[in-house]
């Protein structure tokens, strides 16, 4: 059932701004009568950056914790560029990764900003990619909206200056860029990506052994998709980034909620136009609900804020769900998966959070960062037919978890 987006109430606690409220619906508007809600499709690839001689490593990070699998690898001047696929239909992840270890482009310079994220420059989620019916249309159409656009010759990254898509500029406001592709083009041929590469025969037999090892029993399977991507960004940013979110996607505001107890919110924007999340998986932004420098008169817990001052606004994590049932003799499917995956020494975040006895609820879990995306990888299975996006609890708890993980201590820059 497509959302009526003009006619739908947000849900949950965390109350907005009578600013905010006009023009989510002003956007809304605008994107009906120029033409943009027509014209984009589902996000069909999420691009991942990481540090020069990383990509071999992160591959198989991905084989063992999530259903991607190697489908080709290319070079350009700049990077080399491997994509990997899951089920059809399912956004495609693109990990980029530079040919030489001095390689700097905007997105180096943003993480070399901040304490904890300028030790691997060049690791960091880039951005998502729209299909659009479109190209230059869109691009037309978001720069009179006031979006900026890369042009080929404006970036010292040869991925960006592809004349198959057009990327917009790392936003100020959560560090991420936007992506647009014609739509059905993701036939890789066509998109010029580079000189076609192969992998090495170390990398092609590590990633063999890895996909036996979690195809065993078909326990990988168990890992269905990405459900949402969520980014942290500062306390008094929260409204503009949702804005500028629903600006440049054909998302709506689906609710926010506040978790007080870690002084923060969880805000969901989701695509009206699937009825399944991972065909066009959530964005998620969470920001702290008092800046710093406040929290410091009560001194509640701020792991978002912590996060932000870490490693500058950036994604997070991104979440998969998990199949929904039992395994075996009553385990959950998430228990079971995050039990396996802890056998292969990937370390987790606290325990599995939520409980799904016999009504419908949601459990979910953090893994710890990875050292070469520094992305925490979320797990969620949503039970008994739950219909909700997010339990307050939950959250409140992962927030936590996380947040002890994150701890900032002087010297750590130098480290
Ligand atoms: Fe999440």
């Amino acid at each position: 059932m497509p959302i009526e987006i003009m006619d739908y109430a947000p849900v949950g606690d965390k109350r907005s701004s009578d600013f905010f409220n006009e023009y989510r619906l002003k956007i809304f508007e605008r994107r009906k009568s120029s033409g943009m809600e027509d014209m984009l499709g589902r996000i069909c690839a999420l691009v991942v950056s990481v540090e020069t001689g990383d990509a071999a490593a992160y591959l198989q990070e991905l084989y063992l914790m999530t259903p991607y699998r190697f489908h080709s690898a290319y070079q350009n001047e700049t990077h080399n560029i491997y994509i990997l696929e899951s089920a059809h239909d399912l956004p495609r992840f693109v990990v980029l990764e530079p040919l030489s270890s001095g390689f700097v482009d905007d997105l180096t310079r943003l993480n070399m900003l901040y304490p904890l994220s300028r030790k691997k420059p060049n690791a960091r989620y880039v951005g998502e990619i729209f299909s659009t019916r479109d190209l230059a249309e869109t691009q037309k159409t978001l720069e009179s909206h006031n979006i900026r656009f890369h042009y080929p010759d404006e970036t010292e990254n040869r991925f960006f200056s592809n004349t198959h898509f057009a990327f917009s500029f790392p936003s100020s406001i959560t560090g991420n860029r936007v992506g647009y592709m014609p739509e059905d083009t993701f036939s890789i041929e066509e998109l010029e990506l580079g000189k076609r590469i192969q992998l090495d025969a170390a990398t092609v037999d590590a990633l063999e052994q890895v996909a036996a090892r979690v195809g065993e029993g078909n326990a990988d399977r168990l890992i269905l998709g990405v459900d949402h991507m969520a980014t942290r960004i500062l306390a008094g940013e929260r409204e503009d980034a949702i804005l500028e979110f629903l600006t440049m996607s054909n998302y709506y505001f689906w609710g926010a909620f506040n978790i007080a107890d870690q002084n923060s919110s969880t805000n969901v924007t989701r695509s009206p136009h699937v009825d399944d999340d991972k065909l066009s998986p959530a964005k998620v932004f969470t920001a702290n609900n008092t800046p710093s420098f406040v929290n410091s008169f009560e001194n509640l817990p701020m792991p978002t804020e912590d996060f932000v001052r870490n490693f500058g606004r950036r994604m997070h994590h991104i979440a998969y769900e998990v199949q929904d049932g039992d395994h075996g003799s009553g385990e959950k499917n998430i228990d079971f998966t995050v039990k396996r995956l802890k056998s292969y020494a990937l370390p987790f975040l606290a325990h599995v959070v939520g409980e799904c006895t016999d009504s419908p609820n949601l459990k979910q879990i953090f893994s710890k960062h990875s050292d070469y995306s520094i992305l925490i990888t979320e797990y969620v299975e949503r039970c008994y037919g739950f219909d909700g996006f997010f339990t307050k609890d939950n959250v409140a708890a992962l927030t936590q978890a996380a947040g002890a993980d994150e701890r900032y201590h002087h010297g750590n820059i130098f480290d």
